[in-house]
């Protein structure tokens, strides 16, 4: 049978009908927001390539987490840019450091929301790199990992319901994993930044978490645009390691990534939608070129149909009180 008797048209003919047969629902359950915080009180520094987004210091980072919360938001994600960097990552170290702090405060003020920490080098060093630099340039990826379980330990002391390692060393979620057995944080996810690709599209992000590489760039650690069947074995090698959830990053030039990483593991699949995806959309807007809403919704859509179970998004409060309106 085929047209006219089959008319695909009819169950799409009116809102109601659209709304029954709907395949994919959004919800602000599934929305995390990224915060970024930096020294000093009552800062609230606009980031210049992300219209609508401010670097804010740990009171102003509280009151963001308060209003995500209210929106509908369950989690919010800090990323913290000390004033502090040297090359042991001192900062991130620190049980005093800005992001324990923040992680404290925020969670203190929020008890129910859920805090995840980014677990990364990249904010603390004065090289700008995710891990340690050995003399000749190249990356100590076994050394780096042991910092960053520190690191995670270190957040997760101050608080943090999840580490979020963003660095992409090899090991570095065993390692994570052992420490915080070790250290009585059994019971604290690991949200493994699984499948990171060396995107063009971090390059606003770098402007509000302070973080760009002073030197190189990151080819040698996050994955060539290129590779599919790498990010599976990344993912894969992840699970193994003991990842409660896995990210792919960024989210909506990957969502083939995506789709195979859903099928290929068990555990939720988080997709961030980063800083440059966020930053076109504005500027279209800003420009009368694009619908703002309608195409941030149809993004959004697009990387839960995919397969995202998760989005991190830094448009989440507006669209989880767009969805509750
Ligand atoms: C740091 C980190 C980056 C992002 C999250 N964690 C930048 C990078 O790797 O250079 C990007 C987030 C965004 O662009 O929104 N390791």
């Amino acid at each position: 049978m085929s047209f006219p008797t089959i008319r695909a048209r009819r169950t799409r003919q009116s809102d109601v009908w659209r709304r029954m047969v709907r395949e994919t629902r959004l919800s602000p359950d599934a929305l995390i927001y990224p915060l970024f915080v930096v020294p000093g009180e009552g800062v609230r520094h606009p980031v210049s390539s992300m219209p609508g987004i401010a670097q804010l210091s740990v009171d102003e980072a509280v009151k963001e987490a308060k209003a995500a919360a209210e929106s509908g938001v369950p989690a919010v994600l800090v990323f913290a840019a000390p004033e502090h960097k040297d090359a042991r990552a001192s900062a991130a170290l620190d049980p005093h450091g800005l992001a324990a702090r923040a992680i404290t405060a925020i969670k203190s003020a929020c008890p129910r929301l859920s805090v995840w920490a980014d677990v990364c080098l990249c904010g603390a060093t004065d090289h700008g790199h995710c891990g340690h630099v050995l003399p000749d340039g190249a990356i100590d990826n076994d050394a780096s990992i042991q910092t960053l379980a520190q690191v995670a330990l270190n957040y997760a002391r101050a608080g943090a319901d999840a580490v979020a390692p963003s660095d992409m060393m090899d090991g570095r979620v065993q390692a994570i994993r052992r420490v915080l057995d070790r250290d009585g944080y059994s019971m604290t996810p690991i949200v493994s930044y699984a499948a990171k690709y060396a995107s063009s599209f971090y390059g606003p992000f770098r402007e509000a978490a302070e973080s760009a590489p002073a030197f190189g760039d990151r080819r040698s650690y996050q994955m060539d645009p290129a590779n599919a069947r790498e990010a599976l074995r990344e993912v894969l090698l992840d699970v193994e390691e003991g990842a409660d959830l896995v990210m792919v990053k960024p989210a909506g030039p990957y969502l083939d990534i995506i789709r195979q990483v859903r099928d290929a593991v068990r555990v939720p699949v988080v997709a961030y939608q980063v800083s440059g995806e966020y930053s076109l959309i504005k500027a279209a807007a800003e420009r009368g070129w694009i619908d703002e809403r309608a195409a941030v919704l149809e993004t959004l859509t697009g990387i839960q149909r995919a397969g995202a179970d998760l989005i991190i998004t830094y448009f989440a409060p507006e669209v989880a009180r767009g969805l509750r309106a």
